[in-house]
């Protein structure tokens, strides 16, 4: 009942959705993991694409194919996005053909004016700002490691990026107690986490933290991202040594839960913001997170389609 009210939707950002959505998508998700389900659609997906992805792109293409869909892969160099085309026009334009867009772009006022101008569903697939979707399969792989979402506490190392700043409000959505450990200068943004503290109210605590150990000391889910983002390329050398007591290593992960589990969103440096020990070791569950991907994404296709009945 809940998702039937996502049908037109956008996802911009993962504060767009309620608890009862969020939780009806996980569910739905696995249910489309196990089969129990099986949507058919019609529909064109774009890909609007300014930056690199693989997880993303394949994961969303698949999604459309195995539901019956058609998937047409968009970037900024083949389209007139490229040579400067207006956001505007090209929203308006490309609403008349597709379906449903999903857009990874670097401002997250770009993605808000496409929004604006176009009336099909239109999902954030990363800005500078947000990673929604990417939060969707965590949330469904520490349910499916745990049981329950609720209750649990998620710590997340390194720096407080777009995904930090959607794993906040995802967990605050969720009910789940979440640590954000950062060198100082680079926590999450102020609004994203007075954003986070007031969807949390008392049900769960925000913690923003310059101490990994504090954060790490018997957390349900340890969590990382890589220290420079894209477009952040020329920053990666200088911002090792800053970031390295951030580092999850088997130090950090031996202060944890005995059943923690260990998730990245993939891509990762070993040997910068997670070794290769912990990477491949028995409480990552990296891989699961990087599948879930396709599910979660399939969950949010046909929730925002409309097509959940057909
Ligand atoms: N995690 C993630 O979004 O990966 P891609 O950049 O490969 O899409
Ligand atoms: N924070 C990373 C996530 C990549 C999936 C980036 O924006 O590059």
């Amino acid at each position: 009942m809940s998702l039937a009210a996502l049908n037109g939707r956008d996802l911009l950002s993962l504060a767009d959705l309620s608890e009862a959505e969020l939780l009806g998508l996980l569910d739905l998700a696995a249910n489309l993991k196990t089969g129990e389900v099986q949507p058919q659609c019609r529909q064109v997906l774009g890909l609007l694409f300014s930056k690199a992805s693989t997880r993303t792109r394949v994961s969303f293409s698949v999604a459309m194919y195995q539901l019956g869909g058609q998937v047409l892969d968009l970037n900024a160099s083949v389209t007139q996005v490229g040579r400067g085309e207006p956001l505007m026009d090209t929203a308006r334009v490309l609403d008349r053909y597709l379906d449903i867009v999903a857009i990874r772009t670097f401002a997250q006022a770009e993605l808000e004016t496409f929004a604006h101008y176009a009336k099909i569903p239109v999902i954030n697939a990363l800005t500078d700002l947000e990673h929604p979707c990417q939060i969707l399969a965590d949330l469904q792989t520490i349910q499916e490691s745990f049981g329950q979402l609720s209750g649990l506490t998620v710590s997340y190392f390194g720096d407080g990026n777009n995904v930090a700043h959607s794993l906040m409000i995802g967990c605050a959505l969720a009910g789940i107690h979440v640590r954000i450990a950062t060198p100082a200068d680079y926590q999450p943004l102020p609004e994203i986490i007075e954003q986070t503290r007031r969807i949390a109210g008392d049900r769960s605590q925000v913690i923003i933290t310059d101490d990994p150990k504090a954060a790490a000391e018997g957390s349900h889910v340890l969590y990382t991202d890589v220290w420079a983002s894209m477009g952040q390329e020329d920053l990666a050398e200088s911002r090792i040594p800053i970031f390295q007591p951030y580092q999850i290593n088997a130090n950090l992960l031996s202060l944890a839960d005995s059943e923690a589990i260990v998730l990245h969103c993939l891509p990762a440096h070993r040997g910068e913001e997670i070794t290769e020990d912990v990477m491949e070791g028995s409480q990552s569950r990296i891989w699961d997170e990087a599948e879930n991907r396709l599910h979660a994404q399939k969950a949010l296709l046909v929730s925002t389609l409309g097509v959940l009945e057909s």
